[in-house]
């Protein structure tokens, strides 16, 4: 790297820093002094080595020491001590200090000692250099790069090392869950759990139990006490999916717990604190469910301090592709065959489908096709009728033959997700040229891809 390596020197008695600052001159380093730790503080771009004394009478070494670490953690700091203060070296060592040195100081030593600081400073940057690319390949599960995708990963990227309480929304199948992970293994708290728990899925007399615990005895069956999950993800991050179908009771004891940030666990009379990253996802209109009175809202800006919005599938162009091409490899894989190609012919077809199960039903299509295919080559054959049938079209044309026939239902899904598309995701102006409000074509697009799922479990 070729930037500067600065070193600091911080001792307020100007003596001192004229000696020290002389010894590494001659050394051939670049050298800024000050006898103001305060000074000191508003010094520190393009440092690698602060190195200070620890009496002085602004600021204590000790201070300064913690101030830097907090403030730029790969400085590395060296203590000059007399031999009656060790303690307050191995204080400074424990503040962060990276190295100490007696006084008189040895001009030697200290040569050695910067040296090794430098060496620190320069591994320090390097890791965080690979940290950040190890960053991009932790997002690559997350595959996509169309413009919409773009924008979601550049937000994980920049929330993940922050606190705040995400709130994901986005159809049935978009990845929602894919992007909770994303998160935790960006975030500082990769190291520690990832707790998921499908609040839908969960009977809403268990959900208290499970996400608080419970102590010795408080029912029937509570032989023992039990962790909830909130303490469980401690040091890491808890995922509420499906928060949207929380009962209001439990949403009143989650909002509790999310502001105090310690639970009740049932029948219990102590709060324990935890420690855990709350993010959240939801299909659902959130907003429209605080307004119908069916979510809290003060809950809602709880949980929703950032939103990541997941594009459907069919807003996310070629992406289509991208993905098809990684679950035709993963499912050669599985059958233990090289995995078939995409010919053109097959590749519209998917690239003009709605996808309303979004990537789920993409992925789902592609591994019957694997199963189905007999030859090098997919055919259109291999793909689900509904897929192979679909044409953008049939919704305006009346259908020639009874084969054609659609469901009311299903030509309304048609002709609203072909209306999002045509206007780039713009479901306001879909739904004010559809005379619909916003809630209701929501609403529709929720139930159609409801209806998706229920097809593809089948
Ligand atoms: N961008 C993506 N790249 C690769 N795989 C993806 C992507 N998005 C989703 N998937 C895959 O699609 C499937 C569905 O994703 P996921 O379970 O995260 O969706 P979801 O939004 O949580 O769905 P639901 O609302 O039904 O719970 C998973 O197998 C996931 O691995
Ligand atoms: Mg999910």
């Amino acid at each position: 790297m070729s930037d500067r390596q600065v070193i600091l020197l911080v001792d307020d008695e100007p003596d001192q820093c004229d000696l020290h600052q002389a010894t590494l001159e001659r050394a051939g380093h670049t050298v800024r002094a000050t006898t103001s730790p305060k000074l000191a503080l508003n010094m520190l771009d393009d440092v690698a080595v602060v190195i200070t004394d620890l009496q002085m009478e602004e600021m204590s070494g000790l201070a300064l020491c913690e101030r830097v670490h907090a403030a730029a953690p790969d400085v590395a700091v060296i203590v000059l001590t007399g031999i009656g203060s060790i303690d307050s070296a191995v204080a400074a060592l424990r503040a962060g200090a990276y190295d100490f040195l007696l006084k008189p100081v040895d001009p030697k030593l200290l040569l050695v000692a910067v040296s090794r600081s430098l060496e620190r400073h320069q591994l320090r940057r390097e890791v965080a250099v690979l940290r950040s690319t190890a960053t991009l390949q932790g997002t690559a599960g997350l595959l996509g790069e169309s413009p919409p995708m773009k924008k979601v990963h550049e937000l994980i990227a920049r929330i993940a090392s922050s606190a705040a309480s995400v709130l994901i929304h986005g159809e049935t199948g978009t990845g929602k869950e894919l992007v909770a992970r994303a998160i935790h293994d960006q975030s500082p708290r990769a190291a520690g759990p990832f707790v998921a728990i499908n609040c839908a899925a969960v009977p809403p007399t268990l959900l208290e139990t499970e996400l608080f615990g419970h102590a010795k005895g408080s029912f029937t069956d509570a032989k023992v006490s039990r962790q909830g999950l909130f303490v469980q993800a401690s040091g890491g991050t808890l995922f509420l999916d499906e928060i949207g179908e929380m009962p209001v009771e439990m949403q009143a004891k989650l909002l509790r717990a999310l502001q105090e940030r310690t639970v009740r666990p049932v029948g219990a009379n102590i709060e324990v604190p935890f420690d855990s990253r709350i993010l959240s996802a939801t299909n659902k209109d959130l907003e429209g469910a605080v307004a119908e009175g069916r979510f809290r809202q003060d809950l809602y800006y709880r949980v929703n301090v950032v939103t990541i919005e997941l594009p459907a599938l069919h807003e996310r162009g070629r992406d289509i592709l991208v993905l098809a091409e990684r679950f035709l490899r993963n499912a050669a894989e599985r059958n233990g065959r090289p995995p078939p190609t995409v010919p053109s012919n097959v590749a519209e077809r998917l690239l003009s489908y709605t996808w309303p199960g979004n990537v789920r039903e993409l992925e789902n299509c592609i591994e019957r096709a694997v199963s189905l295919a007999r030859f090098d080559a997919l055919t259109i054959d291999d793909l689900p009728e509904r897929v192979r049938n679909y044409r953008a079209e049939t919704f305006v044309v009346a259908a020639d033959d009874p084969s054609e026939i659609l469901p009311l239902e299903e030509l309304e899904r048609r002709y609203i997700a072909r209306v999002v598309r045509l206007l780039n995701g713009n479901k306001s102006r879909a739904a004010q040229l559809l005379g619909l409000d916003r809630r209701t074509l929501h609403r529709r697009l929720e139930r159609s891809a409801e209806a998706a799922k229920t097809r593809d479990a089948t």
